[in-house]
């Protein structure tokens, strides 16, 4: 294995936590376990996808040594590909929503790549994607769009790794999955991957509730990245790579209780996760709560850690010495 190839060897394989505490406080009747992923070398669940994505269109020879990569994306793929062009001598350039996290903008830079920001009302307006997409093409003709809202390596690498992971590391007692939708990539192949070995398993997806999803004349509604309404989305709006036939339920969680639930899991848990992980194990206290789940084994995908969201966050502005709110 050469250097760069000891830099995706790092990528995946990443652990199962189990949140007792955070049940017992919540006298929940499911086990509760979080799939760590910003354990990966560049922060987040996405440094898979960008793996997946780059190694298969070198493979097919789509990729050309020194190209520039593009993409549109809500920062983590951005950070996990401009790592991963680092470390194999590509440049890269991602166009991403203005309202993104500092941090994670500032992580993009770091690792030398670009950032273009594009004004939430844009994304929101009808079409909107679509058009950001055509624009990112005209404006880059000769770069490689990585593609993580169709490109089939997207859900395949969670096909490949985060499911058979999370079979192995369950010992295949696993009932219940738990993620959010921004691609489709993580739930699609990683539940498309357990169904097929456990029909009866159960794949649940969080959305934003009523008051977190922002329209085009309230664009400025506090959102959680990584986390986008898929019901009553007109299916050609989604990504192609969402497979809407592998979501059994879908779970509202409103944004402040994403929050809420990502700080009460860094006092009770010691783990410290991102505001979409917040919104999914809301979802999963959800689903544990429920008499048809009593017993059974959920796992939570925890996406990336509160580190890339800290200046969002009030924790920061707490009176000194104090805890913070709770
Ligand atoms: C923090 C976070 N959580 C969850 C997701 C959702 O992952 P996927 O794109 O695989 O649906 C993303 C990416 O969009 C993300 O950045």
């Amino acid at each position: 294995m050469d250097a760069q190839d000891r830099f995706g060897a790092l990528i995946g394989d990443m652990p199962l936590l189990e949140l007792r505490r955070f049940g017992e406080r919540r006298n929940l009747r499911a086990r509760i376990f979080a799939k760590v992923e910003a354990l990966n070398p560049a922060g987040s669940i996405k440094d898979r996808t960008a793996w997946g994505i780059v190694r298969a269109a070198e493979a097919e020879g789509r990729l050309v040594p020194g190209q520039l990569l593009v993409d549109l994306t809500s920062g983590n793929t951005g950070i996990g590909l401009a790592a991963l062009a680092a470390a194999r001598g590509y440049r890269a350039k991602f166009y991403l929503r203005a309202s993104t996290s500092t941090e994670k903008v500032a992580l993009i830079h770091r690792y030398g790549a670009e950032t273009v920001p594009i004004d939430d009302a844009e994304f929101l307006a009808p079409g909107g994607v679509d058009a950001i997409i055509a624009r990112v093409r005209s404006e880059n003709p000769d770069a490689f769009y990585t593609d993580q809202r169709a490109d089939p390596a997207n859900p395949r690498i969670h096909h490949d790794t985060t499911g058979p992971e999370i079979w192995r590391d369950t010992d295949g007692a696993v009932d219940v999955l738990v993620a959010a939708v921004g691609t489709g990539g993580t739930i699609s192949g990683t539940g498309r991957f357990l169904k097929a070995r456990k029909p009866g398993l159960r794949v649940a997806a969080v959305e934003p509730g009523p008051d977190s999803v922002p329209t085009p004349e309230r664009p400025q509604v506090d959102t959680v990245e990584g986390v986008h309404r898929v019901t009553g989305v007109e299916p050609r709006l989604l990504p192609a790579n969402f497979d809407a036939g592998v979501v059994d339920a879908f779970i509202p969680c409103e944004t402040r209780e994403a929050r809420a639930v990502a700080r009460a899991l860094a006092r009770e848990e010691g783990l410290f996760a991102g505001p979409s992980s917040g919104a999914v194990l809301h979802a999963a206290a959800v689903l544990a709560g429920r008499p048809e789940h009593a017993g059974q084994t959920i796992v939570a995908i925890v996406a990336d850690s509160g580190e890339r969201y800290l200046s969002q966050d009030d924790a920061i502005a707490r009176p000194r010495g104090g805890p913070g709110p709770a």
